[in-house]
């Protein structure tokens, strides 16, 4: 583990703050559905002189000398991202999701074509075309949602009559913000009708997906998927795009270097050949199965407590309660009661939610970054019920002060990849 002693000769001010932030960490339940502890070996790789290169170009094919390691690194990376996804070809460098989504849009689509993506309120992401993105001034952008959303299922036929009337360019699946799994047949028949690429933004549950709990949109010939790499998948921050046919390759790799990055990130992409690498190895498949069990056992007890959840459970790692319903306050109050807690989720719209994008009804929750910290079944009853007594006593600093107490203690049997134990 690094000792951080030349940073703390160089910039105390620095340090102190990554001190500040490691005890918070180790201190803290972290349930935020997109975060995630990476091991110690991926840590170590991001801060490596890999950093000092620069790789413009592909493997083979560099506009800059000295590129013997570099391309090893890159193709490492790239070579155990088809094998984890089974994909045709993969471009590891996009520097994060948003910009592997936007060279996606621009490697399918002329300026002015349509996608069809998931309706934002009801779990779909910014880079969906939110209307505050850049990305709607150039590409038109036409939704689906859920047809009931008590259990979740996605209106199909209206997606398909929308879609034979808009004729998409891209049907895009994914989210950020959605408990359930997907019907990717049912999504590729429509697009197949309509002559539209099928792609799915897997950043979120692409953890479960490589390790075999979720299903593999390819599985049902979907052409593209984009992801990041810092959620469930427990690599750098990061993103990537694969692709099921290697043929749609060219358009993908002209479109993120010279179409809209500069340099590769190569400390990064060091770093996702080492998380891939992870991946590919069966303790992985044990974690990804370990954070839905988790996810479905909280969820569970979480309801039998009179909470309300979105869909009324989960498929995946996330869950959505409807707070205003559960315990007669918005999302944002549950969100400040349990940071005074050390726990952390974040306020969430729900889906038709009456109230504002900052001052919303429910909160999201997830189990990724918990069950990294090897944390079970058993273990999601403890934390429900450090979250119910919470929120029950969110009057009484005393009391908020003892919980807190509680889980600072109870959080020590847990430690963080990459934290030595205080
Ligand atoms: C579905 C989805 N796509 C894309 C992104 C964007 O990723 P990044 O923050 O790395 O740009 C996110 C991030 O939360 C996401 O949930």
């Amino acid at each position: 583990m690094p000792s951080y002693s030349a940073l703390a000769a160089s910039d105390p001010a620095v340090h102190a703050a990554l001190m500040g932030e490691m005890k918070r960490q180790a201190e803290g339940v972290e349930l935020i559905a997109s975060e995630n502890y990476i091991s110690p070996a991926v840590l170590e790789t991001m801060g490596t002189v890999f950093n000092n290169k620069y790789s413009e170009g592909y493997p083979g094919r560099r506009y800059y000398g000295g590129q013997e390691f570099t391309d090893q690194v890159e193709t490492l990376a790239i070579d155990r991202a088809k094998q984890l996804f089974r994909a045709g070809h993969a471009n590891v460098q996009p520097h994060a999701g948003c910009p592997a989504n936007i060279a996606m849009y621009f490697a399918l689509l002329e300026p002015g074509d349509t996608v069809m993506g998931m309706d934002l309120s009801h779990g779909g992401h910014l880079s969906h075309g939110h209307p505050v993105t850049y990305i709607t001034k150039i590409f038109k952008f036409i939704r689906y949602g859920m047809k009931d959303i008590e259990t979740g299922e996605i209106d199909y036929d209206a997606m398909r009559e929308t879609a034979l009337k808009e004729r998409p360019k891209i049907i895009l699946a994914g989210f950020s913000a959605y408990p359930r799994e997907v019907n990717y047949a049912k999504m590729k028949a429509i697009a197949e009708e309509v002559g539209a690429y099928t792609v799915a933004d897997m950043a979120h549950i692409a953890g479960m997906i490589v390790g075999g709990v979720l299903r593999n949109p390819f599985d049902d010939r979907f052409d593209v998927i984009t992801t990041t790499t810092h959620k469930t998948l427990r690599g750098p921050r990061g993103g990537m795009i694969l692709c099921r046919e290697a043929d749609l390759g060219k358009k993908i790799d002209k479109s993120v270097f010279p179409g809209f990055q500069g340099g590769p990130i190569m400390q990064m992409i060091a770093a996702k050949a080492v998380a891939f690498g992870e991946a590919l190895k069966p303790e992985f498949k044990q974690y990804a199965a370990q954070i839905v069990k988790n996810s479905k056992h909280l969820a569970g007890y979480l309801m039998n407590k009179g909470a309300k959840l979105i869909t009324n459970g989960t498929d995946n790692h996330l869950m959505l309660v409807d707070c205003v319903t559960s315990w007669g306050i918005p999302g944002g109050d549950v969100e400040v009661t349990l940071d005074k807690v050390g726990i952390t989720l974040n306020k969430n719209m729900i889906p038709n939610d009456q109230r504002k994008p900052m001052d919303p009804s429910g909160v999201r929750l997830g189990t990724p970054a918990i069950t990294t910290r090897g944390m079970k079944e058993k273990d999601m009853e403890t934390l429900a019920d450090f979250i119910l007594k919470a929120i029950e006593k969110r009057s009484d600093e005393a009391a908020l002060q003892s919980i807190h107490h509680d889980v600072i203690a109870w959080c020590k049997k847990f430690p963080v990849p990459g934290i030595p134990a205080s």
